[in-house]
């Protein structure tokens, strides 16, 4: 059987090429992957190389947002079986360390997370995964909603951690996919007011599809605007799903007295006038969250019930055969590409 697989073999640059066939291990499955999502961090790779410490070696495969239909089962598994459609948590911790025994196994420093140096990710045609982190998804569910349940998981992790709740107002800062999927958890937690803040327009008017209110924070102050509509209060919850000092401060400052604000962004290693006065005098509780425990089934389930419309961020879709296509138009026309899915 051949497995065709797109590699990254320079910055900016994949070629196709064949990979073997993956093993399958007795608690592992064989998938055959059916859709990818292209991920900010797939992009990151692609452009710079690496992220932090995570340095790509060519030849590399990125691809981490995936589901499928398992092909075959090694002989411990019981739980799944060959036809099954499926979605996959990329990231398997070692189960043995002290993260992982007390049950924030996202933390595992040990971690094997696809697409994350150095290990490979799944722009392949077959892949093998542990049945511990391969998850059913059901008929009514295609199968790029459930690569999509690997974002929205983060979301859903953001908004939990941010205790968002019923009637409240939440701010989100950046409308990439990671602050689209943020504002359908928020949603779907209920809040009743949801201010999305970015630069680029066709993600506000993303945002503002799913049921924001937006500012583009190049025209217009979105502290001031997160005042007018709370009477001065502020937010009951802010999120920074951008990453950038500017954003951070935004949170802060828009976030009412005793608020909360989850930062998600990755993007600034440290964050100049982190303002800690403002902080104190409001009493604010700061959070932060690294991708997601246990949620997999969560998001499924509000997915398959119709209760997030996750398929709704995706702007633009791919062949496989078009892999090198859709990694140069999501890398290069930022100003219109929302989501790109690749779709086998
Ligand atoms: N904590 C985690 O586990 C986790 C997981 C995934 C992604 N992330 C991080 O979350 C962030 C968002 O990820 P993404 O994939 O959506 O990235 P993205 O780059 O697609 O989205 C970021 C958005 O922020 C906007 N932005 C930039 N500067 C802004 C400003 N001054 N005001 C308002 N908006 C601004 C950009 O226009 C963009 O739309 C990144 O920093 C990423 O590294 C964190
Ligand atoms: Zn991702
Ligand atoms: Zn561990």
């Amino acid at each position: 059987m051949s497995n065709k697989t797109f590699y990254m073999t320079d910055l900016e640059k994949l070629e196709v090429g064949e990979a073997p066939m993956p093993k399958v291990g007795p608690d592992d499955v064989m998938i055959k992957v059916q859709s990818v999502g292209v991920c900010g961090s797939d992009l990151h790779y692609y452009h710079t190389g690496s992220i932090g410490n995570f340095i790509v070696k060519p030849p590399f495969i990125l691809g981490h947002e995936a589901a499928g239909i398992i092909e075959e089962v090694g002989e411990n598994v019981k739980n799944l079986k060959p036809g099954d459609r499926v979605c996959m948590e990329p990231g398997v911790p070692c189960m043995k360390c002290e993260e992982c025994l007390t049950g924030h196994y996202n933390l595992c420093k040990d971690v094997k997370f696809w697409a994350t140096p150095p290990y490979d990710g799944v722009l392949s045609e077959h892949i093998s995964h542990p049945a511990a982190f391969t998850f059913k998804i059901p008929d009514n569910m295609s199968f790029t909603e459930g690569a999509l349940v690997e974002p929205l998981a983060i979301g859903l992790h953001a908004c939990n951690t941010g205790n968002v709740k019923l009637g409240q107002t939440v701010v989100i800062v950046g409308a990439g996919c990671i602050g689209l999927v943020t504002l359908l958890a928020a949603k779907a937690y209920g809040a009743t007011r949801i201010i999305v803040g970015d630069v680029l327009d066709k993600r506000l008017e993303k945002a503002r599809e799913l049921g924001a209110i937006t500012v583009n924070t190049k025209d217009d102050d979105l502290v001031k605007k997160v005042m007018e509509l709370t009477e001065g209060r502020g937010a009951d919850v802010c999120i920074d799903c951008a990453g950038f000092s500017a954003t951070v401060d935004a949170c802060l400052s828009a976030a009412k007295p005793a608020g909360m604000v989850v930062i998600v962004g990755l993007g600034a290693d440290r964050v100049d006038g982190f303002n800690t006065s403002m902080m104190s005098v409001k009493e604010l509780t700061v959070k932060s969250i690294f991708r997601y425990r246990n949620l997999y089934p969560t998001a499924i389930n509000a997915i398959a019930d119709g209760r997030i419309n996750v398929g709704a961020i995706v702007s633009h879709r791919f062949k496989f055969d078009d892999t090198i296509d859709a990694f140069a138009t999501c890398h290069k026309d930022i100003r219109n590409v929302v989501k790109g899915v690749i779709e086998y």
